[in-house]
């Protein structure tokens, strides 16, 4: 990095420190200079968060050029739960100073104290797929957007029965709905953690937001008053003629049981005056069209990657999670950065099965030969269980026999596919 550029820390509770930082990550968004408001808002959202700065002093005058942004959150991995994460965000570098290797400079050094602190795992959402790969990250859940016609969505027979109640939430009041949540990102890996200030931001409204500017939250009870989904959506007002022909657009939808999924998917496809809903960064594998007479009242849109994974740890982050397969396999994990090179053996018996049908692995370093040598970034994407090794031994991105593929692909397969319905 060139001798007038340096690199500080930045306390989020500096008032000027923070509106300085703040600059470029919002120009390098393609968004307007902060106001006092935005300031205050980003104050509350990142306190407790790391924030790097490269500052340029070039003629004397001290400017933040570059930003990253981390802090530790709880991932959900599979059959275990959550495992902490260093949650990278906010990783910009004005249009003036790109390709100069600023990005590398933060984010390495970033990288370096995770894994010193113990951190298995480094998650973000990639702007753009070219940036990450080169710095071991792979795409590891993937979400589509659904279109609904609503006059064609009827239950089958044998769905289950929407029991319980439904209530509109007055605005602000996110306690039960942070509880719905952290019931539900438990239970699919890729789930991340919603911290209270992430909730207090869902609470704000205006253009962009969770809610926009016409948005409702819908709760949903169980038969003993216990919240157990809910649903966020906002409306748009439009007719054909005399015709009401409404949207409504799902921002949010949670769901603990599939009586709440059931009523809350009911609900918001027969609102008076919306003929159509339409969904955001929904699961692949989304369970509503099974539930009704017509799957094609559901239609899907494109699937992109969400989350993107970076394992710090490779033993700790084979180890974090659990299996379904069984089977041995000794894995040459290839890191561009020297973070995370390791061999070691992954061993999945039947007998340390639990009662849920998930096993525990025993992981051990090795100087064995490899069945299968790969990137970092590679493991990374294989790790919640959304992408198949056979479609990457295809494309040329592992190096092993068929058989080893097939083997990869049977132990990192997940009932559900990963998801990850929270943006940071
Ligand atoms: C993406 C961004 C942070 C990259 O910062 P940068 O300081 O220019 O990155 P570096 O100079 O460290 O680049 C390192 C390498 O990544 C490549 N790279 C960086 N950004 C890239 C992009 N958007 N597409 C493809 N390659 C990219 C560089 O070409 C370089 O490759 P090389 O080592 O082969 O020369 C910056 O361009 C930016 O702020 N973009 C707008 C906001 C954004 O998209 N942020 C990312 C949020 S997830």
């Amino acid at each position: 990095m060139a001798p007038e550029l340096r690199v500080t820390q930045v306390d989020p509770q500096d008032r000027e420190a923070l509106r300085a930082w703040s600059v470029p990550s919002r120009a390098a968004f393609l968004q307007s200079a902060p106001t006092e408001e935005d300031l205050q808002e980003r104050r509350r959202a990142v306190t407790g968060h790391r924030l790097s700065a490269v500052h340029d002093t070039v003629a004397g005058e001290d400017r933040v050029v570059a930003t990253l942004r981390t802090f530790d959150s709880e991932l959900t991995v599979p059959g275990s739960g959550p495992v902490s994460v260093d949650a990278v965000s906010t990783a910009t570098v004005l249009p003036t100073h790109r390709r100069r290797g600023l990005l590398t400079r933060m984010l390495t050094a970033d990288l370096e104290r995770a894994r010193h602190d113990g951190h298995a795992f480094a998650a973000l959402i990639a702007a753009e797929a070219p940036i990450y790969g080169r710095f071991g990250f792979g795409a590891a859940t993937r979400a589509t957007s659904l279109v609904l016609d609503d006059a064609r969505v009827r239950f089958r027979p044998d769905a289950p029965a929407a029991s319980g109640s439904l209530e509109f939430v007055p605005d602000g009041r996110t306690a039960e709905l942070a509880a719905v949540h952290d019931r539900t990102r438990r239970h699919r890996p890729g789930g991340l953690l919603r911290d209270e200030a992430w909730w207090q931001a869902a609470a704000r409204r205006g253009p962009g937001r969770w809610l926009g500017h016409s948005g409702h939250v819908v709760l949903h009870r169980d038969e003993r008053g216990v919240a157990d989904g809910y649903v966020a959506y906002d409306v748009t007002d439009e007719s054909v003629g005399r015709v009401p022909d409404g949207t409504a657009h799902v921002r949010d939808l949670a769901a603990a049981t599939p009586a709440a999924y059931r009523a809350l998917w009911e609900f918001v496809t027969s609102i008076d005056l919306v003929r159509t809903t339409r969904a955001g960064n929904r699961p692949v594998d989304e369970l509503l069209p099974h539930l009704l007479v017509d799957p094609r009242a559901v239609q899907t849109g494109p699937v992109d990657d969400l989350l993107w994974l970076r394992a710090l740890d490779v033993p700790g982050a084979l180890a974090a999670r659990r299996y379904l397969g069984c089977g041995t396999l000794v894995l040459k994990v290839v890191d561009p950065l020297g973070l995370a090179e390791a061999t070691v053996r992954l061993h999945v018996a039947a007998q340390r099965c639990g009662a849920d049908g998930w096993v525990c692995a025993e992981v051990t370093t090795t100087d064995a030969e490899p069945d299968v040598v790969l990137p970092v970034g590679e493991l990374s994407s294989l790790l919640l269980g959304g992408t198949s090794a056979v479609a990457l031994h295809a494309a040329g991105r592992i190096d092993c026999s068929a058989a080893a593929a097939y083997t990869l692909t049977t132990l990192m397969a997940t009932p559900e596919q990963p998801w990850c319905p929270t943006w940071f």
